[in-house]
Order: C-alpha cells, then sequence, then structure tokens
C-alpha cells in the first residue's frame, strides 16, 4: 500500500494549494454529474454525497465510518444530516484541516481499523482511497487479492448484519496494456504512449495500484459482502478532473507565493517535477484511452 509518506507526497504537499482552488472541506474524487455537465462541480459533489446518502443511509442518530476520509467533505455532509462521522487518512495536513473543522479524523491507516479502533458502525463508504491499499510491489508479490480480502473481512466486522459500505475507486480498463508488458510503464518510454501516460500517473501516486477490475473487487468482497450496485462514473471523472485543472490554474496572489515555495522542491526533486508539472494530465488520457475506468461499488454485509 502507499505508505504514510507516499501519501504525504500526494495530499499533503498540495494542501494548501488545493484548499485556496477548491474551497475548504472539498472534495478530492470523481464526482456525480450523470452525465449532465451543465451542473457545477460543487453540484456535482453534493449529488454524490446524496447518492451516497441514500444507498448507505446517513441519519440522525447513525454512525458512519469515512475511510480515507480527505479534506472531509462526507464527513461534513454526514455532520449536516445529523449522523455522527469518524474519518481516516494518512496525510497529516489533510487530518489537521478536518480538525480544524472540528470533524472527528485520526491519522490511522484505514487497512487496520477494526471495531476495537473505534467502535462499530451502521455504514462505512471509502471515496479514492482504495486505490492506495496495493502496491506495485504488493500486485507482483501475488498479495492483492489477499489484501483487498482482509480489508472487506475487516469492515464487515465493524458492521451489523446488513449493514452497507459504499466504494468508489478507479479500477484497471479495458485497455490496460497487457500485465505481462509492465516493464514498459517507464517515464523514458516513448512520449504519449499508454506505458508513458501511465507511468506519468504512477508517479502522482507512488505506492499505488489499481484493482485489475470491478470483478476482482466483486470477488474479493466475498463471502463478506454482496454487491448491490455498480455504475462507472469514467466520463463524470473526466469532467472532475477537468473542473479541477480550471480551479488550480485560476491565478491567485497566495497560490503563486505557496508555488514559489515549492521551487527549491521543483529543483531538487524529478519525481515531484513528473508528478506535479509534466505540463500534462496524465489521469484524464488515461481515463480517454480506458486504460482506466471508475466505479461506484454498492454492497451489502451478507447475513
Ligand atoms: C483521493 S483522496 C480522497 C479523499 C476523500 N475521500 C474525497 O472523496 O475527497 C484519497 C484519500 O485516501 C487516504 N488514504 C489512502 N490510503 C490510506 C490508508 N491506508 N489509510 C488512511 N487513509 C488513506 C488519503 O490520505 C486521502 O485522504
Amino acid at each position: 500500500m502507499a505508505d504514510r509518506e507516499e501519501l504525504e507526497f500526494t495530499y499533503s504537499l498540495i494542501d494548501r494549494i488545493f484548499r485556496l482552488s477548491m474551497g475548504e472541506l472539498a472534495d478530492f474524487s470523481g464526482a456525480k454529474y450523470d452525465g449532465d455537465f451543465s451542473l457545477t462541480l460543487e453540484q456535482a459533489q453534493r449529488r454524490k454525497h446524496e447518492y451516497v446518502c441514500e444507498q448507505i443511509g446517513i441519519a440522525p442518530g447513525r454512525r458512519v465510518l469515512d475511510l480515507g476520509c480527505g479534506w472531509g467533505p462526507l464527513l461534513n455532509f454526514i455532520r449536516e444530516r445529523g449522523a455522527t462521522g469518524v474519518g481516516v487518512t494518512l496525510s497529516s495536513a489533510q487530518a489537521a484541516a478536518c480538525r480544524r473543522h472540528h470533524l472527528d479524523v485520526h491519522l490511522y491507516d484505514a487497512r487496520q481499523v477494526s471495531r476495537n479502533t473505534f467502535g462499530g458502525f451502521d455504514a462505512v463508504a471509502s471515496l479514492g482511497a482504495f486505490e492506495h491499499f496495493c502496491s506495485l510491489a504488493e500486485h507482483r508479490a501475488g498479495r492483492q487479492e489477499e489484501i483487498y480480502r482482509g480489508l472487506f473481512a475487516r469492515i464487515a466486522g465493524l458492521l451489523p448484519a446488513r449493514g452497507r459500505f459504499y466504494l468508489q475507486t478507479m479500477v484497471f480498463g479495458r485497455n490496460m496494456i497487457p500485465l505481462e508488458t509492465l516493464e514498459q510503464v517507464d517515464v523514458h518510454a516513448e512520449r504519449g504512449s499508454d506505458a508513458w501516460y501511465l507511468a506519468l500517473m504512477g508517479r502522482q501516486f507512488p505506492g499505488s495500484w489499481l484493482p485489475l477490475s470491478q470483478e476482482q473487487i466483486a470477488r474479493c468482497a466475498q463471502p463478506y459482502f454482496h454487491l448491490v450496485s455498480s455504475v462507472s462514473g469514467r466520463l463524470d471523472y473526466l469532467e472532475t478532473i477537468r473542473q479541477w485543472r480550471r480551479r488550480f490554474a485560476e491565478p491567485s496572489l497566495s497560490k503563486l507565493l505557496l508555488k514559489l515555495a515549492l521551487v527549491p522542491r521543483w529543483l531538487t526533486s524529478a519525481d515531484f517535477r513528473l508528478a506535479f508539472t509534466s505540463g500534462v494530465s496524465a489521469n484524464s488520457v488515461c481515463f480517454e484511452r480506458e486504460l482506466v475506468d471508475h466505479y461506484r461499488l454498492v454492497f451489502e454485509k451478507a447475513v
């Protein structure tokens, strides 16, 4: 899995620029436009929260766990609905930002949460974090399914019978390059090739590796859960990324000063340059080419 240091790289480094660009308590996962791109980003994120709410039941008196809670958008929604939310993240900047908004957030590994950690929950959600739970090295060691199965077992242990788990995650898409040719995925691969874009995406999310398909996830969820519904959000994610890029690019003096403060890192770290300043949106291209896809999965605990 991506460890603390890798997640600090992906999320804490951009903390202030993210909050200045998107706002406090903003989402950093695919929004739910349902193809209606006349919606604003905020409306589409709100629609996603309402969908999660309908699917897993967020209501006064209910306790909900958010695994990989980011800057706290779902936890804030849970609070607005009169329910109790608990979140975990491995980004110290995200945890601090959430706590400034009085959200109950812990710097804790989502893969380790058990009933002894925070007690039981009526429902669990995880948006955009599953991508980080297995690394390429763990995949190569044949451990990917064992990791996912262990996670589903622990989540099931937190829930009552028929308790629900909402999982939103990227997976590899139907045009993913064959796994036997993975050694071609390299930043020195031909510019513009699938392997090059996949390598760039990998630099932004070090330590992370995607599920091979939604079927793999559903298989690992058994016998703890059955899959209630599954919807692809690939096109919605493309629009979300377009909006993020627009917001990140909006000029402001505060952002300029923050970017200037990152110049020494830019000068000294090739990883940083490749991850954040390559000038291309590797994620968008990977979605467009269907090297990756994106799913909203609803699971119900087996009785
Ligand atoms: C793409 S962000 C999504 C944040 C949030 N769920 C949202 O929708 O805005 C991924 C989140 O997963 C968290 N994460 C990844 N791996 C984790 C782990 N093993 N334990 C806890 N949090 C983790 C990151 O720290 C980050 O908060």
